[in-house]
């Protein structure tokens, strides 16, 4: 079946000192509590933490991830990072089209597409995220706008090449609000991105994609929203900046 994932998302925050003190906090307390054997943990530092982080534990407490990737494959682009670097530190996934970088730095639905091909060419699994603005989902066309993102984003890859991906749903009117979809609302969404899978891919290939919520998701509504059959686990923004939330949501399954 597929993996529950609990992934933490730092975003552009913490100094060296202070991502080297999370780490640590979050080794100490799960070293405290057993988790469901089935949860994987990812943190997601800034780039220039990838390797400290890395350094800090096996995979049996956390796996790493980045939370960007160029499009390109590699060459004169000043201030990027490619696939090939991140395979090269072994890194096993990375964050693709989050909301803050379709609407800050453009990234359309073609270049998380690039994006998700560079990394799938370098065996690191996707973690794609989409989700509709408030406009979006007053207008009752949040379902168009996944689809959307989700057709263009990934339904040119193969059925294999789809099983290496993570989707993560995060309606951008929940990220960093603290406004959290209603259990209700994100099982609706999730179980439409999984009929769309299935439609294209077959049930099987659903059933193995885990679909992750994002948006304002914290230790007191982790386990009232990953106890819908459809969402299987959370994309963490600011709660995973706090060792104690962190691991407390990874103890919700
Ligand atoms: P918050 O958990 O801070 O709302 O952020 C969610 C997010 O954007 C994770 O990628």
């Amino acid at each position: 079946m597929r993996k529950h994932i609990v992934a933490g998302n730092w975003k552009m925050n913490l100094t060296f000192s202070e991502a080297d003190e999370l780490v640590g906090a979050i080794m100490d307390k799960l070293e405290q509590v057993t988790l469901d054997p089935d949860t994987r943990m990812i943190i997601c530092p800034p780039f220039p933490y990838l390797e400290m982080v890395s350094d800090y534990g096996d995979d049996s407490y956390f796996t790493v991830g980045a939370q960007n990737v160029s499009d390109q494959e590699k060459g004169a682009y000043t201030g990027e990072v490619s696939a090939a670097m991140l395979e090269s530190m072994e890194l096993d996934y990375c964050i693709v089209g989050h909301s803050e970088r379709r609407a800050y730095y453009h990234e359309t639905d073609a270049i998380v597409a690039a994006k998700v091909n560079q990394l799938l060419a370098h065996n690191i699994s996707p973690i794609v995220c989409c989700g509709e603005v408030l406009e979006e989902r007053e207008a009752e066309r949040q379902f168009e706008v996944v689809k959307r993102q989700v057709v263009e984003g990934l339904f040119h890859l193969t059925a294999e090449q789809m099983g290496n991906v993570v989707i993560a749903y995060e309606p951008v009117w929940a990220i960093g609000t603290g406004k959290t979809a209603t259990p209700q609302q994100a099982q609706e969404m999730h179980a439409f991105i999984r009929s769309l899978i299935a439609e294209k891919y077959g049930k099987e290939v659903a059933d193995e994609t885990s679909i992750l919520y994002g948006g304002s998701c914290k230790p007191s509504n982790a386990k009232e929203l990953f106890a819908n059959p459809d969402v299987d686990g959370g994309l963490i923004g600011g709660a995973s900046l706090k060792a104690d939330d962190f691991v407390a949501i990874a103890e919700a399954f």
